[in-house]
């Protein structure tokens, strides 16, 4: 049951009224830039190898957004998808809420840009910043809006060119980044009385500041005016990876009253086949229902888990009513996971 739209006033009302609102993913879609750089092609611009890169993360190829080709672009693109999977088109949207930690602009909000494109003339759009877990932020954000009858759907993007902040120098980050996007449309409906959950079961989001010199960017708008490149300490991260994922993991499944036997896919950030691995290990879940595009894509950053959601339903591994599990870490640092009923 759709429910009708609400004043920003209205979820008290509402929630006197006891009806208790699921977010139901209504339909998902991706874009990858055109141009793809393998690890060959890599290793003529850097002292590196399509062995040692594969090797140490798994990654064979990451796309690369072609000149002038901005994160809006790539939004707008995965978001015309999503709402096409969904059946919807922009008059129906309430929310935009968009994942990037690299926008067009410092301002205004990329997702103001992505609402323009898309033609649609009411509601809400604004970015959410946090790196390669912003997704499962945005996520959290949107499901937040539409459970307290503040918006009746949502769609929620991760997108970034992360290829803009790299230095290509610097072989130690260049080889683990790639472009693209991924968007996700939400619907707030009505749970009928003792129904079972569905939609969003559960999202947990964490953040521990006193990371900040582990991955960064040196650069930004009050402290250099420059962009500024990304800086990465990757051994310091790969340790708090695989344990601040776990732990989240952990309290979404809690919170669902769940185990890793109730969950059909894993679909976690992807940044390293190795921290992936260790993640699946720890949760004794097998490989063959973990959902890897790293291979293909690279790190994404808030793309990333959005683009694997994409790739296995369009491929026909995720169905209606699979349970996925998505765990994410990023810069700051942050991190979190989210079980979301299919
Ligand atoms: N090609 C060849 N050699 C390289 C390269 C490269 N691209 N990069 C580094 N090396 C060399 C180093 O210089 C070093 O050489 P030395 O021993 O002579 O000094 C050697 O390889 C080992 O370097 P390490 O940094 O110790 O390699 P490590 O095994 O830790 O792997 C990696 C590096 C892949 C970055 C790993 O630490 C990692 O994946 N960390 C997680 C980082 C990550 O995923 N970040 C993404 C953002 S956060 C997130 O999404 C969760």
């Amino acid at each position: 049951m759709y429910p009708p739209r609400l004043s920003p006033h209205a979820p008290l009302s509402y929630k006197s009224r006891a009806i208790e609102l699921a977010s139901v993913v209504a339909g998902c879609g991706s874009c990858l830039p055109e141009k793809a750089l393998s690890n060959e092609e890599l290793a003529q611009l850097v002292e590196t190898s399509d062995e040692w890169i594969r090797k140490r993360t798994g990654i064979r190829q990451r796309h690369i957004a072609a000149e002038g080709q901005l994160t809006s672009d790539l939004a707008i693109a995965a978001a015309q998808r999503a709402l096409a999977a969904a059946g919807m088109g922009a008059a129906d949207l309430d929310l935009i809420v968009c994942a990037t930690a690299t926008p067009d602009e410092t301002f205004p909000a990329t997702a103001t840009r992505v609402q323009a494109a898309l033609g649609m003339e009411k509601g809400a759009a604004f970015d959410v910043q946090a790196v390669c877990s912003g997704f499962i932020y945005a996520l959290s954000v949107a499901d937040a809006m539409l459970k307290s009858g503040q918006a009746r759907s949502a769609l929620v993007i991760g997108a970034e060119v992360f290829s803009r902040i790299l230095d290509w120098k610097d072989r130690g980050t260049c080889v683990l980044f790639g472009d693209g996007a991924g968007a996700v449309v939400l619907r707030a409906e009505a749970l009928a009385e003792g129904a079972a959950p569905r939609g969003v079961l559960a999202t947990h989001i964490f953040s521990d500041g006193r990371h900040h010199d582990a991955l960064y960017v040196d650069g930004g708008p009050a402290s250099t005016q420059t962009a500024g490149f990304l800086r990465m300490d990757g051994r310091e991260v790969f340790r708090h990876a695989v344990v601040r994922m776990a732990e989240a993991m952990e309290a979404a499944l809690e919170t669902a009253g769940m185990t890793a036997q109730d969950v059909d896919w894993l679909v976690p950030h992807q940044a390293n086949v190795r921290i992936i691995e260790a993640l699946a290990k720890r949760l004794n879940f097998p490989m063959e229902r973990v959902v890897l595009t790293l291979q293909d894509h690279a790190n994404t950053s808030a793309a990333s888990i959005p683009l694997a959601l994409d790739a296995a339903v369009r491929d026909g591994r995720i169905k209606e009513n699979d349970v996925v599990l998505m765990p994410a870490m990023g810069g700051g640092f942050t991190w979190g996971a989210s079980l979301v009923r299919w």
